[in-house]
């Protein structure tokens, strides 16, 4: 069994990333700059949130974080989303999710012009991502593909099977690894709440992609030897033993699962990190995509 170490890549990710944006500085050229928008106090998007600006502050670009109250109006809200796409000094634009009941989300996430939607939520992106066109590509799935790109996993022709379809992630990975690519052309089966037979089609899967958001779901009975365990989990779950109250736990049972498959990601430690890496790699694409 091969880790599928989310702290080396996404470090090699952003060592790239940085090396840009000092050929960027010897220039006279400015950074690329990206705005984070967070509404009220959720734990684990505070910690996220904070995540990304300080990324983007290790690795020389600008960053700017807007916050509002819980009971933010959505008017409110809009308007900043306004002000950030008419501000050329913005290359990319994200809305922590998720947002507070009372907001619409898609009306917010369609507001943010697609050429700065950095998360690739907008359905503009959405659409080219679908035609396989050159686009924002949501930073989870695409944190995935670098991450088998990096470790040159082999998924020509394998069956992939992606647990989970939501927009953020189980959609977007299952259309990214079915495309004509070289990280691409698996045939992707994609399970849910309501699919029958789990266990039998995961133990087909020569690659799993585990994005449901149960903690220790996937146990070691459901998958295949030599399988590629991808595990995209990261739910708090109350451990008095950490300072912090809690810890994060993968949708994998790693404990379980690790010793019989061929590569498997850490929780933490995997596709957490490269979410990040990734978002600062669309963040360029945005600067850059404005012919800075
Ligand atoms: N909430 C969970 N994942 C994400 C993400 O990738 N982007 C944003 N904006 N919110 C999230």
């Amino acid at each position: 069994m091969q880790l599928l170490d989310g702290k080396i890549v996404s470090q090699a990710v952003k060592d790239s990333l940085k090396e840009k944006v000092l050929a960027l500085k010897q220039q006279q050229k400015r950074a690329p700059h990206l705005a984070a928008i967070l509404v009220g106090s959720n734990g684990a998007s505070e910690t996220y949130v904070a995540s990304k600006i300080k990324n983007c502050e290790e690795i020389g670009f600008d960053s700017t974080l807007v916050r509002f109250d819980t009971d933010v109006e959505e008017e409110i809200l809009l308007k900043k989303i306004e002000e950030l796409n008419n501000d050329d000094s913005i290359d990319g634009i994200l809305v922590q999710l998720p947002l507070p009941k009372h907001i619409q989300e898609s009306k917010i996430i369609n507001l943010i012009n697609p050429d700065k939607d950095v998360d690739g939520f907008h359905p503009v992106s959405t659409g080219k991502m679908v035609l396989g066109l050159p686009s924002f590509i949501p930073a989870t799935p695409y944190g995935i593909m670098l991450m088998l790109e990096h470790y040159k996993i082999e998924t020509s022709g394998k069956h992939a099977v992606v647990i989970g379809r939501s927009n953020i992630v189980g959609r977007p990975i299952s259309i990214l690894l079915s495309q004509d690519g070289k990280y691409g052309n698996c045939t992707v089966t994609v399970c849910h709440s309501r699919t029958k037979n789990l266990k039998e089609i995961c133990l087909q899967a020569d690659i799993i992609v585990a994005a449901l958001g149960k903690p220790g779901f996937l146990k070691a009975d459901m998958v295949k030897e030599n399988a590629v365990v991808i595990d995209v989990g990261i739910t708090r779950v109350k451990d008095d033993s950490k300072k912090a109250g809690f810890s994060i736990k993968g949708d994998v049972d790693f404990d379980e699962v690790a010793p019989t498959c061929s590569y498997i990601t850490p929780v933490p430690g995997g596709v957490g990190l490269m979410t990040i890496a990734a978002l600062l790699k669309n963040t360029l694409y945005a600067y850059s995509s404005k012919g800075n």
